[in-house]
């Protein structure tokens, strides 16, 4: 049994719900991490949320693990330090951590690259890839400093491996988010931290799938490119972060794996 944080927490089919539901099975105590603002504040973060981080907190201790709900923006250093304080004066030590708060979407990045507005441009890669770093950079020193190991899954995409059109801003921080975890790998590799990433195709979320990106851009016409012929669900993507995490991918480190369907190589 081992303490986790998971960032990204708290929306409902979400993928960081999933994984840290997931976790929790696995019998892990959990921080649930999210910046949970409602729908209206949308524009001003960057994000869709509206999600609720106090029902998986339930949902975990429901299943006899201990949990906290630790409200934080990732992109912003001082609120993830004070977050990953609290997280671990709660539960201990966080030794597995799930980077999967990110995304993109319409006024947040989601658009042709000739019409992108700057701001949000850099509020994706702040969200995806600086918030992905500050999350691992507060948790590892943590570890560093207690002379433990752990194991840290930071959630990239098929899109940090190849282009979509409309999606530059998200491709570009999903292809960073991979060289961060190859770095940090060799980084933290002696202080027996493991770190990867993951690589989802199309998973059935609120982000893609509840009129969002996915409905605008490609429709059902996606399907067709994914070689299994459907989406994944968010506890497809959990399982492969909660092996990424556990004591069986020991072998395992600095790796971007595809959870996708197929739709990665296509
Ligand atoms: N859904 C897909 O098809 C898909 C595919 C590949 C990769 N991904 C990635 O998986 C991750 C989760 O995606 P999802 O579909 O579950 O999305 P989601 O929108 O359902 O969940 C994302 C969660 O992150 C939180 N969040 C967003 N910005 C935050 C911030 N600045 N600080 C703290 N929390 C923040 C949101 O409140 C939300 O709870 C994202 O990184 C996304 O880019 C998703």
């Amino acid at each position: 049994m081992s303490v986790a944080l998971v960032t990204g927490a708290a929306r409902q089919r979400g993928i960081g719900r999933a994984t840290a539901l997931r976790l929790a099975r696995d019998g892990h105590d959990v921080a649930c991490l999210d910046i949970a603002r409602p729908y209206e504040e949308a524009p001003a973060h960057g994000v869709a949320s509206g999600g609720d981080l106090d029902s998986v907190v339930a949902e975990i201790e429901a299943l006899g693990r201990r949990a906290i709900a630790v409200r934080a923006d990732v992109s912003d250093e001082d609120e993830v330090t004070a977050a990953v304080a609290a997280g671990s004066e709660a539960l201990g030590t966080i030794t597995l951590v799930a980077n999967v708060a990110g995304g993109s979407g319409p006024g947040f990045g989601f658009g042709p690259l000739i019409a992108v507005p700057a701001a949000e441009f850099r509020r994706v890669l702040d969200v995806n890839v600086t918030g992905t770093w500050l999350v691992s950079k507060a948790c590892a020193a943590r570890m560093v400093a207690a002379g433990v190991g752990g194991r840290i899954c930071n959630v990239s995409s098929q899109a940090g491996k190849r282009g979509f059109p409309l999606l530059g801003a998200y491709c570009a921080a999903k292809a960073a988010v991979i060289l961060l975890t190859q770095t940090m790998a060799m980084e933290l590799g002696p202080s027996g931290i493991a770190v990867n990433a993951v690589c989802p195709g199309t998973v059935d979320t609120e982000l893609t799938n509840a009129g969002g990106i996915l409905q605008q851009t490609f429709g059902e016409s996606i399907l067709r490119e994914i070689p299994l012929g459907r989406f994944q669900t968010a506890e497809e993507i959990a399982a492969t972060i909660g092996w990424l995490l556990s004591d069986d991918a020991r072998a395992i480190t600095g790796e971007a794996v595809n959870a996708s369907a197929g739709q990665t190589m296509v």
